[in-house]
């Protein structure tokens, strides 16, 4: 693992990974347990990942751990992942703040319950001045309702004479979504063998770099995110331009 780490080039470390953390239930069903025991195993993970994303230097770290979707599975499993939520960012957020980790949430908040709410709260105020990684929890979020939402406050500015439609642009987008804050991800992982966006971050990932695992989420460790760095590292970013311009344009 220490030689993964080694092979890293420092200077080009992914300021914003985004991840589809997938795989909790086949993991459980494979060790002849129930869905939630995935899930209460991938909280593990979580702890993992963003100790290794905080000991790299990413700046932004986005979890995909809840979405609009998945609402529509059994209550039982809901109720249980909404209360593994709140019970990991009450222990969580003590080890947060002494790690300068500052928490995000995006998505749509008002549909949690109320105890998750309050947790949140109290942890998004707790973390609010800490300066190292920002850690963004995609809670109730899917890339389409953020869009709604945005396209919706961008309607009522023109409505209220604030903005006018000519001079609405790609800036003026991303300043109505969530993620206003936060530069792009640059590499978005999914694990679990799923080859697919699944409402994810669908203005956001336009330009990232898009690395797939088998590995399942509650397997996933530094090592994996090693692997997905180095990976990350090894392609060539040529946003429609030709190679030869890119190697121009960044100098060795
Ligand atoms: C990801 O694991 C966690 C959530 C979506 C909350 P899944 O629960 O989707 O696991 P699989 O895909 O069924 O294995
Ligand atoms: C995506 O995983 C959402 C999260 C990881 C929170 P899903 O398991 O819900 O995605 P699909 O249903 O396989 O596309
Ligand atoms: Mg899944």
């Amino acid at each position: 693992m220490d030689s993964l780490l080694e092979q890293i080039d420092t200077s080009r470390i992914p300021r914003h990974i985004a991840i589809i953390m997938d795989g909790n239930g086949r993991w459980a069903k494979e060790q002849g347990q129930d869905r939630l025991f995935g899930h209460f195993h991938g909280v593990e993970s979580v702890r993992n990942i963003v100790e290794g994303c905080a000991e790299l230097g990413v700046e932004f770290l986005t979890l995909y751990a809840f979405s609009t979707e998945n609402w529509d599975r059994p209550a039982q499993e809901v109720s249980g992942l909404m209360e593994l939520l709140v019970d990991t960012i009450r222990k969580e957020t003590e080890t947060l703040n002494r790690n300068n980790i500052r928490l995000e949430v995006i998505g749509d908040k008002n549909m949690l319950p109320e105890s998750a709410q309050k947790a949140l709260a109290e942890s998004l105020d707790i973390t609010r001045n800490n300066s190292g990684l920002r850690l963004i929890m995609a809670l109730s979020y899917s890339g389409r309702w953020e869009l709604v939402r945005a396209i919706r406050g961008i309607a009522t500015d023109v409505q209220l004479g604030k903005l006018s439609p000519e001079n609405i642009d790609q800036e003026t987008v991303k300043q109505y979504l969530d993620t206003s804050d936060f530069p792009d991800p640059e590499l978005m992982i999914r694990t679990s063998g799923e080859y697919r966006i699944s409402n994810f971050l669908l203005f956001q990932l336009a330009y990232a770099e898009l690395y797939f695992t088998d590995t399942r989420w509650p397997d996933f460790r530094k090592k994996h995110l090693y692997e997905a760095i180095l990976n990350f590292q090894s392609r060539e970013r040529r946003f429609g331009k030709t190679g030869e311009q890119v190697q121009v344009d960044t100098p060795a």
